[in-house]
């Protein structure tokens, strides 16, 4: 577990927000999908507490939910930032310098794939082609993408997203 996510774990966990969700659920069958999905929608990611509210509420086992956690690329166990940084990696971004936004990335904030700032504020991710191969090399943030980037623009778009709240 990153030093991140560890922080903020040993945070309590409120469990209003994932206890209002089962109460929608508590009568369905087949619910822990969309149970696991309003989750992460009201926290961002799963927090551990509330797999163990899941299973005890719901009257499923903790391994068969962290199955479905496990399989499912759109689960996250760890917080991630309110900024998705997506550094496309694909081989057209590759050959037109990605790995040099990486690194400005990093540089400037401290952080490389998978990780997240202390903030909370960002979560760096390196993608496969993300379908902008003209506009190589891309990134994005979030829903934006921002193409035919150089360092100076990379920073220029870092510099805007860590001036939001
Ligand atoms: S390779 Fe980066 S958008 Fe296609």
């Amino acid at each position: 577990m990153s030093e991140v996510a560890e922080k903020v774990q040993e945070q309590e966990v409120d469990l209003t927000g994932a206890n209002q969700v089962i109460d929608k659920y508590l009568d369905m069958h087949g619910a822990l999908m969309p149970v696991l999905q309003e989750i992460q929608e009201v926290y961002g990611y799963i927090p551990e507490p509330t797999v163990h509210l899941v299973a005890e509420r719901l009257n499923v086992y903790t391994s068969q939910i962290y199955g479905v956690l496990t399989f499912y690329a759109q689960f996250h166990l760890e917080p991630r930032g309110k900024y998705i940084v997506r550094v496309c990696m694909g081989t057209a971004c590759h050959v037109k310098g990605a790995g040099r936004i990486a690194d400005t990335l990093k540089e400037r904030l401290g952080i490389g794939h998978a990780e997240t700032t202390e903030d909370l504020k960002f979560t760096a991710e390196y993608v496969a082609c993300i379908g902008a191969c003209g506009m190589a090399p891309v990134i994005m943030v979030n829903d934006a993408t921002y193409g035919s980037l150089s360092v100076q623009k990379m920073d220029d778009v870092i510099q805007k997203y860590m001036k939001m709240d």
